[in-house]
């Protein structure tokens, strides 16, 4: 069997897996973020330790019939890990989301020009690169700057703890933004020029490359290969089976639209990506909204406390599409793509005496719907991303009601994913290293959702009106 592991946003998953894929045995342990300032977000690195211990122990439990051969690492990227040279935290992990660095965006674009820091990165430089957050710590922190040794992902400190070496994959690589995308390696010139040593990360390796052996944990993990892993954006691409020519929507804490490439191409706009895939090769656009399913959790937390995804979709049911003139605009996080606003803030407008809770809840489905519209046109701006499948997956895939409404916003049938998730990605990363193959991990489709003819008309107006309110409160935030 196949282990993979994805230490992500809200907690750390480990899925075991056998040679076709099937999952066999999945657990998880969750751990908290700390918000010490408004757009700030941080974890901390014992916490994704504790949680690993956690997971691994009960994986194993009272399962002797595992024999394991293979590990696979993803998990959040660009959250960043600060370490001395014994691989010890010296801060709190500044999480991907981390808002914090946007001067340092503006300053970079005033001193290089965005022509040539895309022609050394391949990438138009954001918050959440690593290196950003490399230059705050230099001028917040210096004292704790002066004994930085090594940077990590969250991933990647795991694997050091797992395995003790230290290095990173070129999924990973890519959202540093010390990175040659293009050419898969580090960018040496471009971090001498910064002072910032590219050995602080250590080696780069494919995704599927065995990096080292495992030497932590419980017994029958004891000196399986682990291969290098992938973001959990291009690990759930892999978890998916998208080739070239599908488009990934999913629907996760974050929104991404996810369009693989078979050859670099410079990112049609600068809240989109372009990073290296996990499939040797291959690149792909991403574009990345900070609160898809994450602005549906604070609709349960903050409106209707207790409640189950399942009941809140029920309850948004029974509200007719376009929420009678209510829209909802998701920047609870700031937002990253396709506006490039750290600075946005989330909201409703159209209020009247009439709306009840459920269409609040409707608005919100809807105005991530929008919201992933919106991605999509700015990706396609100069043409050319013409999905010949449209996959959706993650959490907001598993409700038959968000399914038909983003397959009305985009007017196209939407195949509903089961979500194998990172960490089966991770995992047939493994899988496919330790059998010497590249197959595509199976994919289930569990249902399409096809455009409601009753809907669509609505939904081009709605999406009118969440672009118009887009112009109408940018000078608020500015
Ligand atoms: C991708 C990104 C997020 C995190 C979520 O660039 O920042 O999707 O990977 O875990």
């Amino acid at each position: 069997v196949f282990l993979g592991i994805d230490v992500g946003t809200q907690g750390l998953k480990g899925v075991v897996i056998d040679e076709m894929g099937t999952v066999l045995a999945t657990e998880t342990a969750e751990y908290p973020t700390a918000t010490p300032k408004p757009g700030w977000s941080e974890q901390s690195p014992a916490d994704w330790r504790r949680a690993l211990d956690r997971v691994l122990a009960a994986l194993v439990k009272g399962r002797p019939d595992f024999t394991f051969r293979g590990v696979g690492l993803t998990g959040q990227m660009h959250t960043t890990v600060v370490c001395d040279d014994q691989g010890q935290p010296l801060r709190s992990a500044i999480l991907w989301s981390d808002q914090r660095t946007a001067p340092y965006v503006d300053a970079l674009q005033q001193t290089y020009g965005l022509d040539t820091l895309l022609g050394i990165t391949g990438n138009q430089p954001l918050t959440n690169f690593t290196l950003l957050r490399l230059l705050w710590m230099r001028d917040h922190q210096p004292e704790l700057y002066r004994e930085i040794r090594r940077v990590a992902v969250a991933k990647d400190w795991l694997r050091f703890i797992l395995t003790g070496s230290w290095g990173s994959d070129v999924t990973d690589a890519s959202g540093t933004y010390g990175f040659d995308v293009r050419r898969r390696t580090w960018a040496q010139d471009w971090l001498e020029q910064l002072n910032i040593p590219a050995a602080w990360w250590g080696s780069v390796a494919e995704s599927h490359e065995i990096v080292g052996t495992v030497r932590y944990g419980p017994a029958g993990l004891q000196g399986v290969p682990l291969v290098a892993g992938a973001g959990d954006q291009e690990a759930s691409a892999v978890g998916t089976g998208l080739r070239p020519g599908d488009l990934g929507l999913s629907l996760g804490t974050s929104g991404v639209l996810f369009w693989v490439l078979s050859q670099y191409q410079r990112p049609p706009h600068p809240s989109i990506h372009a990073f290296c895939h996990a499939e040797t090769g291959q690149w792909h656009w991403m574009s990345v909204t900070q609160a898809a399913a994450l602005s549906l959790r604070w609709f349960r937390d903050e409106l209707d406390p207790g409640a189950t995804y399942q009941a809140i979709n029920d309850e948004a049911a029974t509200v007719e599409a376009g929420s009678d003139g209510l829209l909802y605009w998701p920047y609870l996080n700031g937002e990253r793509a396709p506006i490039l606003r750290p600075e946005a803030r989330g909201g409703f407008l159209g209020l009247t005496l009439t709306h009840r809770r459920a269409h609040l809840a409707r608005a919100v489905l809807e105005g991530v719907a929008y919201s992933l519209k919106h991605s999509f046109v700015t990706m396609n701006e100069s043409g050319g991303v013409n999905p010949r499948r449209w996959v959706m997956t993650g959490g907001g895939a598993q409700s038959a009601l968000w399914g038909d409404i983003v397959a009305s916003v985009f007017n196209q049938p939407v195949d509903l994913a089961h979500d194998p998730g990172a960490a089966v990605g991770a995992a047939w990363l493994a899988r496919n290293a330790v059998l010497n193959q590249s197959d595509r991990y199976p994919l289930t489709v569990h249902a399409v959702a096809t455009p409601r003819s009753d809907w669509v008309a609505t939904y081009e107006d709605g999406f009118a009106g969440y672009l118009k309110g887009i112009e109408q409160i940018i000078p608020l935030w500015e």
